[in-house]
């Protein structure tokens, strides 16, 4: 089954054929990150405009791709997925009513994936053998949440943060630092040249919870930089890695206290933070002490893209079938995860 599927529930306008959820016949991704980079964060209004100008090339350039025409449309796709939520309400509109679009034209059925879901499931396009029962750890620049996933479309949160998302913190250290956004890839290429144990910065582990909050590493980097401003690149690059240090061993360290806790045996990351290059290492070597097994996506399938969504959308038609209502179907910013 080959599934059209469109991600637009932020900064990313992607398009993606892939058939039977993991051949990944052609994924698209427009970034709109230039855009937003003076204004250390996304800007709606300008994230919304951003869609309506790309979706239309997007989608051209990968169905372009996976050689398919619009004249064997109708034949070779099967099915149209789209991100309803949760996200920015004017981007995921664009994403919803390109989608309905199509579906209408086509005649095709629209399947609707929460966003949260492509992560979840981003690390199936590439290892088909992963079953469930698995821990899913959500990172990425909204979201840090710890699920159980016991079938697919069958899920029990643990814990979320209670305040900033694990990405957010990564980009907010980036602008105390005056680096640049997102601040995630930028302090993950310096922490690299820099010492880890250089400041202890807290490890909010939240004894007797399985939430998180990002909050307090953060203000411990403000008043750290209060009394120590960066004196020169080598302080900057150990600062980076001791920040890293402290994400990475909070996130390892609660997502392992619950694969032991709830006897599981895999752990599947997805979102942007998964792309950090000490969060992959630990969680392996972790992994390989533990006897559990590790899966995290290729790096173009951790932040927003739209082949986790078609991934997603086919484990969901498998179960549930292709009986969605194509009119009604309406893009939810605040949509939560619900079981099928
Ligand atoms: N190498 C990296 N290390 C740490 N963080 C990273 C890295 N690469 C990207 N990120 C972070 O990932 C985030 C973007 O991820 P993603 O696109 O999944 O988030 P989002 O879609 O904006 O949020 P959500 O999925 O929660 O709606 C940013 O905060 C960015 O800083
Ligand atoms: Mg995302």
């Amino acid at each position: 089954m080959n599934i059209l599927a469109l991600e637009t529930s932020c900064d990313e306008t992607s398009a993606s054929v892939v058939s039977n959820g993991s051949k990944v016949k052609s994924v698209v991704i427009s970034s709109q990150i230039k855009i937003h980079a003076k204004y250390f964060g996304v800007v709606p209004e300008l994230a919304s405009r951003a869609h309506i100008e790309n979706i239309n090339p997007v989608i051209a350039k990968a169905l372009k791709k996976a050689s398919v025409t619009f004249s064997d449309f109708p034949k070779k796709i099967h099915a149209i997925a789209v991100t309803v939520g949760p996200g920015l309400s004017g981007a995921l509109l664009v994403g919803a009513i390109a989608a309905k679009t199509m579906a209408t034209v086509y005649k095709k059925p629209l399947i609707p994936v929460n966003h949260l879901e492509g992560h979840l499931y981003s690390a199936f396009i590439e290892n088909k053998s992963i079953k469930p029962p698995f821990l899913g750890v959500i990172i990425s620049g909204g979201h840090t949440e710890l699920i159980i996933v016991e079938d697919f479309g069958k899920y029990k949160t643990l814990g979320r943060t209670r305040d900033d998302a694990a990405g957010e913190a990564f980009d907010k250290a980036a602008k105390m630092l005056s680096l640049e956004y997102p601040g995630g890839p930028v302090i993950d290429k310096r922490a690299e040249k820099g010492n880890p144990n250089a400041i202890k910065f807290t490890r909010p582990y939240l004894k007797g919870s399985w939430d998180f909050s990002f909050s307090g590493i953060k203000t411990a980097l403000l008043n750290y930089l209060k009394v120590n401003p960066v004196k020169n690149e080598r302080h900057l690059n150990d600062i980076c890695a001791s920040f890293r240090q402290a994400v990475a061993e909070t996130l390892c360290f609660k997502a392992f206290e619950a694969v032991e806790k709830f006897s599981l045996k895999q752990i599947a990351l997805g979102g942007g933070v998964s792309a950090n290059s000490l969060i992959r290492n630990m969680f392996m070597q972790e992994g390989k002490k533990n006897k559990i097994k590790i899966f995290i996506p290729s790096l173009i399938y951790c932040t927003d893209n739209a082949a986790m969504i078609a991934c997603a959308a086919y484990l969901k038609q498998k179960k549930c079938g292709l009986n969605y209502n194509n009119i009604q179907l309406k893009p939810d910013p605040s949509l939560p995860l619900e079981n099928w």
